[in-house]
């Protein structure tokens, strides 16, 4: 089947009572079983649940992995995905990332003695470099959050293979649409599900991706050991949203490149960080890798002063942290998503003061570029 297909009926079986179209919400913590010691592959709501069955065996389709487990958010996805460590082990992970991601892993994860450390995964040099013997997981994250570099998924595999490293990745600003790292050579794939993969700004959710059944195995007891599960009605709800992933992606990619070259040629904006655009470092590699370019792009003002004022004015474009809704939205990364990152590693990886991100949504792209017009004249 193509995405588009698999988007709409992978996992979504008619249910088999009343033909049902869409598969019901089952708000059930428990299930009655017929006699001791037989049951009908249901036991407890926190194990398993048809509707989050459902979902999960639709993104296990469209990231073509071998099944996927989902979470109460992002972050409890990528959490769960390090119990798979003990204490002593490294991890090697991008230096730009989601400033999340930063946080757990820098004030979560190291006091449980594991070990970090943070490099430019663009390069394969500084990824080679950074791996110890007692390395098991290369974390990464392409485009980056939000200065959107590119790491080369296939080269990083190879090299991570090579010492029996797992390799991980947060497909959360492609989506399984812009691109697919389990068949360029990951091991397991995280999303946050709240981005474009739900796709609506209505639910709060994560997925794990695995590989192979045995990671599948080892992620399914931990989600059910720890129990930071999805819930039924979001189960629901990302299943209803990821049906209309692939147009609403070919909307978000058109209107993102129309929103990258309009900003290319605002004379107020010093640079843009789009991998779209040809001047971009590694636009050949994003060619390769990426099946578009999407929607997120950051672009620099020059000073605290210049964003702030641009930021107070915009109108039809929401002002708040978050990405890949069909409404556009657009933040401060400094004093918004990027607050944990200490400020020398901000200053060396660009993420200045003036620097703003913008998620283009799929509105009419007309529309949107007259609200930053318009913004623009304040600054
Ligand atoms: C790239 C990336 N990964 C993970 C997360 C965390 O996801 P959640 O907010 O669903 O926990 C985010 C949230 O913004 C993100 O942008």
């Amino acid at each position: 089947m193509g995405f588009s297909t698999q988007c709409i009926h992978a996992g979504n079986e008619p249910e088999p009572t009343t033909g049902a179209v869409t598969v019901p919400i089952f708000q059930t913590s428990t299930y009655v079983q017929p006699e001791l010691g037989r049951h009908k592959g249901f036991e407890y709501a926190r194990t398993k649940n048809p509707t989050r069955d459902a979902l999960e065996a639709n993104l296990a389709a469209l990231e073509r992995g071998k099944r996927a487990h989902c979470f109460a958010s992002g972050m409890s996805a990528t959490d769960t995905v390090f119990r798979l460590l003990k204490s002593g082990d490294h991890v090697v992970a991008g230096e730009n990332m989601y400033g999340g991601s930063y946080r757990l892993f820098s004030r979560v994860l190291e006091k449980f003695g594991l070990e970090f450390t943070y490099v430019d995964t663009s390069s394969l040099d500084a990824v080679r470099g950074a791996i110890r013997p007692s390395t098991r997981i290369l974390f990464l994250e392409t485009p980056t959050n939000p200065m959107m570099t590119i790491t080369d998924l296939a080269a990083c595999a190879e090299i991570a293979h090579q010492s029996n490293i797992l390799v991980v990745v947060d497909n959360t600003f492609c989506s399984p649409y812009l691109q697919q790292p389990l068949e360029l050579g990951a091991d397991i794939v995280v999303h946050s599900t709240t981005k474009f993969i739900n796709g609506h700004s209505d639910s709060v959710g994560g997925v794990v991706v695995s590989k192979s059944d045995e990671i599948a195995d080892q992620i399914g007891f931990l989600q059910n050991a720890v129990g930071a599960i999805l819930s039924p009605f979001d189960s629901w709800l990302v299943l209803r949203g990821v049906k209309t992933l692939a147009v609403r992606m070919k909307q978000h990619e058109e209107n993102g490149r129309a929103m990258a070259q309009y900003l290319a040629g605002q004379s107020k904006v010093q640079k843009v960080n789009y991998p779209g655009l040809p001047d971009h470092p590694q636009h050949e590699l994003a060619k390769r890798q990426m099946k578009g370019f999407g929607a997120l792009m950051s672009f620099e003002l020059g000073s605290y002063e210049r964003a702030k004022a641009f930021l107070d004015r915009v109108r039809l474009c929401s002002l708040g942290e978050s990405l890949g809704g069909v409404e556009t939205l657009i933040s401060h990364p400094v004093s918004m998503t990027h607050g944990s990152v200490p400020e020398e590693t901000r200053r060396r990886l660009g993420i200045t003061p003036g620097l703003v991100r913008i998620s283009v949504g799929i509105e009419d792209v007309e529309d949107l570029i007259a609200d930053l017009d318009q913004a623009f004249a304040a600054i």
